[in-house]
């Protein structure tokens, strides 16, 4: 009888060893994202190794380029075919509509439990919403207006760092004149895209800037200030190389980093990029708010959802990614290489990562004033798209000097209808 027991358990033993080792293969994780680039990947392994820790298998769904919009393309074939990853990084109203669609998991018990109303700042929580339920858990909080600065460039040019737009000229053509390329850019659209971003928030301000790319005035997008925004760009022309075709982002601002080009306008996933490479900050670069945007705060967050899942199994694998998004370990060291800020106000910034204090000031001060902005150019503040049209006129214009800034703004107003329409 005794012999039999230990038979029995021992076999019972032997069955659940196979059953968790059959469970721990099934226990892929597959998660859709683009980051690609050097900081990115960094950032992206923290992710994978807490996932790794916990016993997951870290099946990586990388597709880098063009700011995800690569991505997404690859996403939308995947998700159409009944075969989504576990996980995707989507941002902004974009959730609303995979939400709307039906794809998503609701993941209210996983915010409850967890407590995300007191760790996600007030006005981020609505993005990850649809219908007042959690289908998103955030990442961090990127800040998009900054302009980064090659100071090895600058003290070689006699160059001072640009408070305003004459300044930025005045350096622009020191750099210029001292064989440098004064402005990085990529010839892409998102690229061209994002720069006019910031040069529309300098120059039309928080209020008009939302009202013309986050609700679609009519007034708004064929005022003065839309006008002025492409007048501005079209200044830029002659301060970028000729080399920027079609070059990716993160090459570009390599360009500052191996002391080619002076300056690049980009969000700080570049500063993930300037720590790759092992350049200090206040010594090689330093990044400042684009001219005319010091207290205004072009906000990008970056956030995963989860697909409806198959069985229990993807269920709680879907939660424990999401709980690891929002621990204070992940928080850090996640942020520390994508250049972010975390999403979480409680974790504590590096000490000698100027920029994310200098960005998390930025962020409270223009939390506080009303001047927090969801990016266009990143997809915060409209749908992919919406987003493209913009893209396309963006881009037409900076690459054809014979369009005027006013027929560009018409072009932009025609193109923003005929999107949503
Ligand atoms: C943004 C994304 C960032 C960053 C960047 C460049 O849209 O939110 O996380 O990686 O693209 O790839």
């Amino acid at each position: 009888m005794r012999r039999t027991t230990r038979f029995l358990s021992g076999t019972l033993l032997a069955y659940s060893l196979l059953a968790y080792s059959v469970s721990a293969a099934a226990s892929k994780v597959e998660v859709l994202h683009w980051w690609t680039s050097a900081g990115e990947a960094k950032a992206a392994s923290v992710l994978r190794q807490g996932m790794e820790r916990q016993g997951y298998q870290w099946q990586d769904f990388a597709v880098g380029g063009r700011a995800g919009i690569s991505a997404m393309n690859t996403l939308r074939i995947r998700a159409i075919s009944g075969n989504p990853p576990l996980a995707a990084q989507i941002k902004g109203p974009e959730i609303t509509e995979w939400a709307r669609l039906g794809f998503l998991r609701n993941l209210n018990n996983i915010a409850d439990a967890e407590q995300w109303e007191a760790k996600i700042p007030a006005p981020l929580r609505d993005v990850m919403q649809y219908q007042g339920n959690y289908v998103a858990a955030p990442i961090n909080i990127h800040r998009v207006n900054w302009l980064w600065i090659n100071l090895r460039a600058f003290e070689a040019a006699d160059a001072d760092i640009p408070t305003d737009f004459d300044s930025f000229f005045i350096a622009a053509d020191k750099l210029k004149q001292a064989g440098y390329v004064p402005l990085a850019l990529g010839g892409e659209p998102w690229q061209v895209a994002t720069l006019f971003d910031s040069l529309a928030l300098s120059v039309m301000g928080p209020q008009l800037y939302q009202r013309a790319f986050l609700n679609f005035e009519r007034n708004a997008l064929l005022s003065d200030g839309v006008i002025e925004a492409f007048r501005l760009l079209a200044k830029m022309r002659k301060y970028v190389d000729d080399k920027g075709q079609g070059r990716n982002w993160s090459d570009t601002t390599q360009l500052l980093i191996n002391n080619q080009a002076g300056m690049q306008v980009m969000g700080d996933w570049a500063k993930g990029e300037f720590f790759a490479a092992n350049q200090q900050e206040g010594k090689a670069f330093t990044c400042v708010a684009v001219p005319g945007t010091k207290h205004a705060f072009s906000y990008n967050v970056d956030s995963f959802v989860f697909f409806k899942p198959n069985n229990e199994n993807e269920r709680q694998s879907q939660a424990d990614i999401a709980s690891y998004l929002l621990t204070p370990q992940f928080q850090r060291d996640f942020n520390r290489y994508k250049g972010s800020l975390p999403i979480r106000f409680d974790v504590p910034l590096p000490e000698d990562d100027h920029c994310a204090h200098a960005s998390r000031d930025a962020f409270l001060y223009a939390q506080e004033h009303g001047t927090l902005s969801p990016s266009m150019s990143h997809g915060l503040s409209t749908t992919r798209y919406v987003q493209s049209a913009i893209f396309d006129v963006i881009d037409e214009f900076f690459y054809d000097p014979k369009q005027t800034p006013r027929e560009a703004a018409e072009a932009l107003y025609r193109a923003i209808l005929s999107a949503q329409a």
